[in-house]
């Protein structure tokens, strides 16, 4: 079915989306759990509390009851999926095996709310999960067999790939999530950049680089939020995102399990590219699952571009 954005005909829900397509019984499950959990998630960030923890993730930093109460939410469905072997999240330090009965056929790794601290200013966040196939966790981005974050805006929407294109759907009024849009594609050239970290710490390549793309006639789009702003990169069918290497962190900021190789691989699956600056983000095998990298995502050639900026100046 090809849907113009927006404008569907008939609605079809996620669920029977899934069954039309020729992907496992498995992972149809694991992600339909994926999108329940999203229910919850977004009812506690409407309403929930704003406080802190009191508590702090893998990487040393405070962790607000939004991230801890989201975390919860989808481990709990991951383990009572009933095919999920290991989890892996942004906000807890350790691999964590299901002792529940399961089939063990996926590993899960999500950034349960990335963007958390956006939340008091009331700007869009979201959820992002990248799946593998069996146990291991730490393995090429280029192994996930499906990827997709939520995000959560003025609406509610779900970008998914298992494999083959883009999707993006839509909650309704009954918070299930409708298809609105098969196979995006990017096909033009940055209409939009977001420009993460700070321009002052930016190497020599990079600042090279954004000035490259500032003389382009792009407009400056940066949220803060890296779901909203790698979104707007895709909906506008062309764009550029970075975080990139910094003199004071020369690995950025995002890291790569949890959030550079689910985005890497949907931007990727609508002809986009995603790069370290030196490499493609989905060929990077992680050596522990804190990891971080710069990145460079969204249209090919302006991410060709970031690359040659950097092969040339650092
Ligand atoms: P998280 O909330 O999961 O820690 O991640 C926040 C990320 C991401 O959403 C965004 O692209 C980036 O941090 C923004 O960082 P700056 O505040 O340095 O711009
Ligand atoms: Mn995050
Ligand atoms: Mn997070």
């Amino acid at each position: 079915m090809n849907a113009e954005r927006g404008k569907t005909r008939f609605q079809i829900d996620l669920r029977r989306y899934l069954r039309e397509q020729s992907i496992d019984r498995d992972l149809i499950r694991l992600i339909c759990e994926i999108s329940d959990a999203s229910k919850y998630i977004i009812n506690s960030i409407r309403t929930g509390d704003l406080g802190v923890a009191g508590t702090s993730n893998l990487y040393g930093e405070k962790q607000l009851a939004l991230d801890v109460l989201s975390d919860r939410i989808i481990q709990k469905r991951l383990k009572f999926s009933g095919v999920v072997a290991n989890i892996v999240s942004e906000e807890t330090p350790e691999i964590i095996s299901v002792s529940e009965p399961s089939n063990r056929r996926y590993s899960v790794l999500f950034d349960p709310l990335d963007g958390s601290s956006l939340v008091d200013v009331n700007l869009a966040v979201g959820t992002i999960v990248s799946i593998y196939e069996g146990e291991s966790v730490l393995q090429a981005g280029r192994n996930q067999v499906a990827a997709l974050y939520i995000l959560y805006g003025p609406r509610t929407t779900m970008v998914l790939s298992f494999g083959s294109g883009v999707h993006e759907f839509a909650m309704n009024q009954l918070m299930d999530y409708d298809l609105v849009t098969e196979n995006l594609t990017m096909a033009g050239p940055a209409r939009v950049y977001s420009p993460g970290g700070m321009r002052s710490r930016y190497s020599s390549g990079t600042e090279k680089f954004i000035q490259y793309i500032e003389n382009t006639g792009a407009k400056l789009r940066y949220s803060g939020g890296f779901v909203p702003d790698i979104n707007q990169v895709l909906i506008k069918r062309g764009g550029l995102f970075m975080y990139p290497h910094l003199t004071d962190s020369p690995q950025g900021k995002l890291r790569t399990l949890f959030e550079l190789n689910p985005m890497a691989y949907l931007i990727e699956q609508a002809g986009g590219a995603a790069s370290t600056g030196r490499q493609p983000i989905l060929d990077v095998v992680p050596q522990a699952i804190d990891d971080r990298a710069p990145i460079f995502i969204g249209s090919k050639a302006e991410v060709a571009m970031a690359e040659k900026f950097i092969a040339e100046h650092g």
